[in-house]
């Protein structure tokens, strides 16, 4: 197969939702139909399990194990697709953030009687900064569900993207009786376990008076009236609006029940893109290019403090990346070969000689990289789309042991290269202090600092509400804000200018106050 054929049947995506959406079963189903599993309950999850928030080495040790689940490769109808496993776990919401980052594509898992949940909201902001093409897949039919209408229009006003059904349910809960697919015409009943139509039997004309037969009178109208209203609202999937993340093609199903899966995963497999040209600062870096790029969206440590090695995963960009090759760490300018690169394909990781854009590939790493890192064949290119977001708690962090102050420099520096919170320091005590998404990541931070790097930190308190990154749109009134608001103001890793607000209101006041200043809540604007 030829270079351009390896990348146009790549697919890569990750799926998001809120927890307990139903994200793990579906990406179970997923992998099953692709062969790639073979029982269910084979995908040890990034999930993490409820009970275990106040544990959060249980959390760690659940990370550990799915490492090999952070990517899952498999082959369906001759397409080559890479899962991007998101972890559900709020606090660790800035993970799936930079995952994102490399996906092409997105599915959203949507609890149909939950409806739109603020994790799901969270990470559609996200897709609709990057553009990201989206699929809804609307999950649990077989609970009593919300009235799809409804669920429509809650999701075009929350998730703000127009919406475009291609499966239709049949009732819900205990009348639920299938999907009548719009995509490729054709009516899938539904009975506990996942059956479709009895062999032998399909019914492709919804005239067809099989219909009555299988779902009853009523629910035969109701289907007829409801498919005729949306053929009238909805006037088919526009292939380029769903790239272009206008519109969202809509599937309705039970991936408990493997219900309404195979058509989901066959409309996606002809629809969603293959690995899209990302921008870097000097340029846009097309999939094609026959030389290699790529760039770093996670980094996982090993745990262990005998073994302190990482794997950094990379998502190829363009051209071939091959194994025991020269490659330029464009951050460090230094040349960089990897004798070990591993690819996923479901749950097992193995050594490969070659890689396309759109796969993932696991890099031995003993502290060369860091989060948003660009490779290439010696071009100096970065990688744009990787941004920091304003961290919701922050503590200042205190060196506990003095004997050990060039550790906790190590320690604290290599912790948030992986991503693992954001270090900023107050320009006006030189105070430093840690940004994170969610509390447990203060425990892990100081757990890891003491098991991995012998060092002892103290925590203060801190009571701020964002951290926002200034765009000046004229130098002297940042001179001036600088001056004014010389307390609050902090550098992050890179030297950008980051304000501390500590209430939404000073935030407010501010923004009033200075107009020719951009308050971000992203790095990257
Ligand atoms: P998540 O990864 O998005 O957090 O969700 P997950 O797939 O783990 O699903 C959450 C719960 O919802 C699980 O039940 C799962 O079995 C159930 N579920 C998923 N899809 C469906 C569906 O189509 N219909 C119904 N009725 N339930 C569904 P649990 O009891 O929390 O966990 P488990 O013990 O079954 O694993």
């Amino acid at each position: 197969m030829g270079f351009k054929e390896e990348i146009e049947r790549r697919r890569t995506f990750g799926i998001i939702s809120h927890p307990d959406a139903g994200k793990t079963t579906l990406t179970e189903k997923l992998l099953l139909f692709g062969g790639a599993i073979h029982i269910a309950g084979a995908v040890k999850s990034n999930k993490i399990k409820k009970t275990a928030t106040s544990d959060f080495m249980e959390i760690e040790r659940q990370r550990g194990i799915s490492v090999a689940t952070s990517v899952m490769g498999f082959e369906y109808g001759g397409v080559k697709i890479n899962i991007l496993d998101t972890p559900g776990h709020q606090d660790f919401a800035e993970d799936t953030f930079r995952t994102l980052t490399a996906c092409d594509c997105v599915i959203i898992v949507v609890d149909a009687a939950k409806g739109v949940e603020t994790q799901t909201r969270k990470l559609m902001q996200v897709c609709r900064m990057r553009k990201t093409p989206v699929m809804v897949f609307i999950n649990k039919l077989d609970r009593p569900a919300q009235d799809p209408f409804d669920l429509l229009d809650e999701i075009e006003k929350e998730l703000q993207i127009q919406v475009n059904p291609l499966s239709w349910p049949i009732g819900n809960g205990e009348t639920f009786r299938g999907v009548y697919n719009l995509f490729d015409e054709g009516l899938y009943l539904f009975s506990p376990g996942g059956q479709t139509l009895p062999e032998g039997i399909e019914i492709r004309d919804l005239n067809s008076p099989d219909l009555e037969k299988y779902v009853g009178e009523r629910a035969a109208a109701g289907l007829r009236e409801n498919i005729e209203l949306i053929r009238e609202v909805y006037p088919g999937i526009d292939r380029q609006e769903y790239l272009e993340a206008q519109v969202a093609p809509f599937f309705f199903g039970s991936a408990l029940n493997n219900f309404g899966i195979k058509e989901l995963l066959d409309c996606f497999i002809r629809i969603a893109p293959s690995p899209l040209p990302r921008e870097t600062e000097e340029r846009t870096v097309r999939a094609d290019e026959e030389k290699f790029t790529g760039f770093v969206f996670k980094i996982h440590a090993n745990m262990d403090p005998n073994h302190r090695d990482r794997i950094a995963f990379v998502k190829i960009c363009s051209g071939t990346f091959r194994r025991n090759t020269n490659y330029l760490h464009v951050r460090s300018n230094k040349m960089l070969k990897f004798s070990t690169p591993t690819a996923f394909m479901a749950s097992k990781k193995s050594i490969i000689d070659e890689a396309y854009p759109g796969d993932i590939i696991g890099l031995h790493d003993t502290g060369n990289f860091k989060i948003g890192d660009t490779l290439t064949e010696g071009e100096k290119l970065h990688f744009k789309g990787i941004p920091s977001f304003s961290p919701e708690l922050f503590k200042y962090i205190e060196n506990a042991d003095p004997m050990k102050s060039k550790q906790l420099a190590k320690g604290v520096d290599q912790l948030m290269d992986e991503g693992v919170a954001q270090l900023f320091v107050n320009q006006f005590n030189g105070r430093k202090l840690i940004g994170t998404v969610g509390a447990l990541q203060f425990e892990v931070i100081e757990y890891r600092l003491l098991h991995e790097y012998g060092a002892s930190c103290r925590w203060e308190n801190l009571n701020l509400y964002k951290a926002c990154w200034l765009e000046a749109l004229d130098e002297k009134e940042l001179a001036e804000f600088k001056k004014h608001k010389a307390q609050y103001m902090a550098k992050d890793k890179q030297g950008r200018d980051v304000f501390l607000a500590d209430s939404a209101y000073i935030l407010q006041m501010a923004q009033e106050n200075y107009k020719k200043l951009v308050f971000h809540f992203t790095s990257e604007f």
